[in-house]
């Protein structure tokens, strides 16, 4: 899938797959983590492994286990950062190397369907509500999906440097054709009230990607 390999810079390794498929090939130390999970939960969790476990590979490394902490968080092998997404039909996992400046990243796969109108106020902030309504009617429910998928990749790639939960009120996301900046509305810990961070987004075969790296050269606020 092309748009993938624009979500990333080259070094990064980004593998997708159906999470529906048969996954008989999973790694019994990764099965204890979905051990009591349902079955299409078993199959999501395990696709999301075997595509980490391909990256690794594409990066020149054997694929390890990788568990899963208490708060459901991937725990990466030493010297590796990664991200794990998926929706019904694909999941995708994108890994790289901390020897290349890679500290974190996040990504986000969604469909590219409406996001229901109830949402709209959990999820948008006012600002991006009002910049919704600016937008043709016919592109607000799908504006405000990336916005959500923005916000999950955004998350993502702030946990493993912070350890903090995030709300969807606490960021502001603004959307660019293939690019979307965030914009932390208070402090989560050295991601002061204030500091944007860059992600990149693409759109293909029905699918939202959002994606947000963070490497020795990121700038933010306290840095
Ligand atoms: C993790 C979360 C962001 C997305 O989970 P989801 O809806 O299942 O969507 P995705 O499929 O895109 O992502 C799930 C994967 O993210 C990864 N993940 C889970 N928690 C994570 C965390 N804290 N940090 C980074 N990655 C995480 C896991 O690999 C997980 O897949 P797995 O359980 O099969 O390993 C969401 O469940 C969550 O924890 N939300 C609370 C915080 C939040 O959403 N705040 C609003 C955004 S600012």
């Amino acid at each position: 899938m092309d748009a993938l390999k624009t979500l990333f810079p080259d070094d990064v390794a980004i593998v997708h797959d159906d999470p529906r498929a048969d996954r008989s090939g999973y790694l019994d130390e990764e099965e204890r983590y979905v051990a009591l999970a349902i079955p299409r939960r078993k199959r999501e969790f395990h696709a999301g492994r075997a595509c980490a476990g391909a990256a690794m590979n594409a990066l020149g490394l054997t694929r390890v286990p990788i568990p899963a902490a208490n708060d459901r968080s991937p725990v990466w092998p030493d010297g590796v950062v990664g991200s794990i997404s998926h929706c019904d039909t694909l999941c995708v996992a994108a890994v790289g190397l901390k020897a290349h400046g890679y500290l974190s990243m996040g990504l986000d796969v969604e469909p590219a369907e409406a996001l229901p109108a109830d949402l709209f106020d959990a999820i948008c902030t006012r600002q991006e509500q009002d910049w919704l309504e600016d937008r043709p009617l016919s592109e607000r429910a799908l504006l405000a999906r990336t916005i959500f998928s923005a916000k999950e990749a955004t998350y993502k790639c702030q946990y493993p440097l912070t350890g903090m939960m995030m709300d969807f009120q606490d960021l502001e996301i603004s959307l660019g054709t293939y690019s979307f900046g965030a914009t932390f509305r208070k402090d989560i810990k050295d991601f002061t009230k204030g500091t944007v961070l860059p992600g990149s987004l693409a759109v293909q075969d029905g699918y939202i990607f959002s994606a947000m790296v963070m490497t020795t050269q990121s700038r933010w606020n306290s840095r």
